[in-house]
């Protein structure tokens, strides 16, 4: 199929040599309207704590986490993706589904204040556990079922709260179809569940694990997350979770995992989140705090891969800055 003419004939270098050319033939772009911001919340009032490992990135009290959710809004990002660190841990991760727990202030706060902005929560209990794991332990086992009604109580008192998406990462077996029964049986048929359904076992994660102070006390987490080596078992993934009534799923993390954003692209019509993660944030700022990249283009590029891949929608730490490059123009 010749659709070029061969050299001299066709020259490709004719469409990239301004930057107005550029833009008109571009073929993907990241904006604003692509991106959510993560926020960590912690106890308390006033209270902001830097995360070495994320520079930019704190665990805000309540008060100051509106400040940011506001911030954000203001540049034109939709929405925000809760963790929370509770004042205290215990072997069940109680303050993860206590009436009153950090994420539950933090959503019911930003519903009163900003109604406008989408607020998605993390469904997962190893922020609250003592163990670090992300459900009920047995021995040195996490058991499935018996995590799933915790799940359950967490995902429901989210919604409660006024969360609009609810996005379980615990990667439990069978939890998407129970938190969809859960919220219906509870009357919130209309709050959505993201799934993080193809969630890699990864050392990407390092950064999060101190911002969400979820190290795991013992072993790791990859007797319930996937194996990187896998593709045709994040179809698997994919295809439960739709049919337990997924309404939008993720893949985690991104940049590594390009070619899985592509395979589900195309193999489901469902949207298609990415997750670009701690590691990934955290590598570009170390190599640009180094002066061996520039940390706004390589930020960008990675975002437009990720996009490009096939994401609908990306989390990213980057949110703000997305939003004020396209402010900037
Ligand atoms: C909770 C959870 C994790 C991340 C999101 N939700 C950590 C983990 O599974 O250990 C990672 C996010 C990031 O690295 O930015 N289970």
């Amino acid at each position: 199929m010749a659709i070029h003419g061969e050299f001299p004939a066709y020259r490709p270098r004719r469409l990239r040599r301004n930057e107005p050319i550029r833009r008109l033939v571009r073929e993907t772009e990241v904006t604003a309207s692509d991106v959510i911001l993560p926020l960590f919340v912690i106890p308390g009032t006033g209270r902001r704590k830097a995360i070495s490992s994320m520079p930019g990135v704190d665990q805000t009290s309540v008060d100051e986490l509106l400040r940011d959710a506001e911030e954000a809004l203001r540049l034109g990002v939709p929405g925000v993706l809760l963790f929370g660190i509770p004042e205290s841990k215990d072997e069940l991760g109680s303050e993860g589904y206590a009436e009153n727990g950090v994420v539950q202030q933090a959503v019911r706060a930003l519903k009163r204040e900003l109604p406008e902005l989408l607020v998605i929560t993390d469904v997962c209990l190893c922020e609250y556990t003592s163990h670090g794991h992300c459900g009920v332990i047995e021995g040195e086992c996490v058991v499935n079922d018996q995590t799933l009604s915790l799940l359950e109580r967490m995902a429901v008192s989210h919604a409660a709260a006024g969360a609009d998406v609810v996005a379980p990462s615990d990667m439990m077996d069978g939890r998407v179809g129970r938190l969809r029964a859960a919220l219906d049986g509870n009357g919130f048929s209309e709050t959505s569940i993201l799934s993080y359904s193809v969630k890699y076992a990864s050392a990407f994660y390092g950064p999060f694990r101190e911002a969400a102070e979820s190290t795991p006390q013992f072993g790791d987490r990859r007797g319930y997350q996937m194996d990187a080596a896998n593709a045709r078992e994040a179809l698997r993934e994919a295809a439960l979770d739709i049919s337990e009534g997924a309404d939008m799923l993720m893949v985690k993390p991104a940049l590594p995992y390009l070619d899985i954003i592509q395979l589900i692209r195309r193999e489901t019509s469902y949207p298609v989140f990415a997750y670009q993660v701690s590691g990934e944030f955290a590598m570009i700022h170390a190599a640009a705090e180094r002066g061996w990249i520039d940390l706004d283009r390589a930020m960008m590029e990675a975002l437009v891969s990720i996009k490009r891949a096939g994401a609908d929608a990306i989390i990213t730490y980057y949110a703000r800055e997305v939003a004020r490059r396209g402010r900037q123009g």
